[in-house]
């Protein structure tokens, strides 16, 4: 059975044809990112224009390159939510358009459903199990009992995890998005240096990322750093690569003890990671560890399918579609969970 996956939740346009739900026949990805990073951040107008004027392409190649037509489609899963309103608007009314003028079924697929499944598409997981999904506007934890059976056991009271790297990087000074530059950085730093914390939740399955980005701004400021003006910091390179080094494996720290919490307390040792902080290779190799020490098996994606694409939009509506899921073209957006 052949799937067009299409994904359009945030600046990436994506299209993407698989096939029984793990063969990726085709997988394209066209991202506005450069429009965006002089203002350091996504500026939602400018994405869901672009995306308005990319999406019939990269639907078409998505299609040449798998050597098919539309008439060999048989589903097609687009995401509907969580994302910008108008980026959804855009994904959701092309996906509609074609199945009303090609007679295809469409299925609705959630933005982080398909994060749990991008580690499904080049792993064989034993179901149920327990995901991880750490990107830029989320950072939740899931039991995953089946593909329509998800449940959400905890998530962020305040910024992202991804969202905390690209603050944490503008402080410092440097590029948009932040995590592959703190990354970088952490590398040359020792992440022992600098004593952060992440702050304490409620729910021991929540998250908290806000008090430790205004620690590290607190930490700049005491050590006399004007927070604007890279070439500041980089005459300091030395202590601000501590900084970075310090503070990704605080946050590192806090992703591990909550979710191997999860594992233990719903008796699984199964997990698997997703989302675009997922490529990160501390992150990894620190999971990696922990996972052996405990006996518990963790399993993350190839590192192109941790950012946003429509593979694993198609890949999961294969499996939806199966359990006899299915829309309509009373489809709609659903920006906020
Ligand atoms: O999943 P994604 O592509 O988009 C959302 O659905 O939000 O994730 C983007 C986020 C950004 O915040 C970016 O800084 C973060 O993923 N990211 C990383 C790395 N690569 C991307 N964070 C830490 N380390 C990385 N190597
Ligand atoms: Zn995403």
């Amino acid at each position: 059975m052949l799937v067009l996956g299409i994904e359009t939740s945030c600046d990436e346009t994506a299209a993407s044809v698989v096939e029984n739900g793990e063969k990726i026949i085709s997988n394209v990805v066209a991202s506005s990112l450069r429009f965006h990073k002089r203002y350091g951040g996504i500026i939602p107008e400018i994405a869901s224009r672009k995306q308005l004027e990319t999406i019939t392409s990269v639907c078409a190649l998505a299609l040449k390159k798998a050597a098919l037509d539309l008439k060999d489609i048989n589903l097609i899963g687009v995401t509907y939510g969580p994302g910008l309103l108008g980026s959804l608007v855009v994904g959701v009314s092309f996906a509609k358009a074609l199945s009303l003028g090609r007679g295809i079924p469409i299925l609705g697929i959630d933005h982080l459903h398909s994060h749990i499944y991008s580690s499904l598409l080049n792993n064989k997981i034993k179901l149920p199990f327990i995901s991880l999904v750490v990107s830029g506007g989320h950072t939740s934890l899931f039991y995953v009992r089946d593909h329509g059976n998800i449940k959400l056991i905890g998530s962020t009271q305040d910024d992202a995890c991804g969202e905390a790297f690209d603050k944490v990087a503008k402080i410092l000074g440097l590029g948009y998005p932040g995590g592959p530059y703190i990354e970088r950085l952490a590398k040359k730093g020792d992440p022992k240096k600098i004593r952060f914390h992440c702050s304490n939740t409620r729910d021991p399955f929540d998250f908290s990322f806000s008090g430790i980005k205004t620690a590290v701004l607190s930490c700049l400021r005491n050590r006399g750093f004007q927070v604007k003006g890279k070439s500041k910091f980089y005459s300091n390179e030395g202590f601000i690569s501590d900084v970075a080094a310090s503070f990704q494996e605080t946050v590192i720290d806090t992703l591990i003890k909550k979710s191997f919490l999860a594992c233990r307390a719903n008796r699984l040792n199964r997990l698997a990671i997703g989302g675009g902080v997922a490529a990160n290779n501390r992150l990894r190799e620190r999971f990696s560890q922990e996972a052996a020490n405990q006996n518990i098996n963790v399993y993350f994606p190839l590192r192109e399918f941790c950012m946003d694409n429509a593979a694993m939009v198609a890949g999961l509506a294969y499996h939806l579609f199966k359990e006899n899921k299915v829309s309509d073209l009373n489809l709609v957006v659903r920006p906020i969970v």
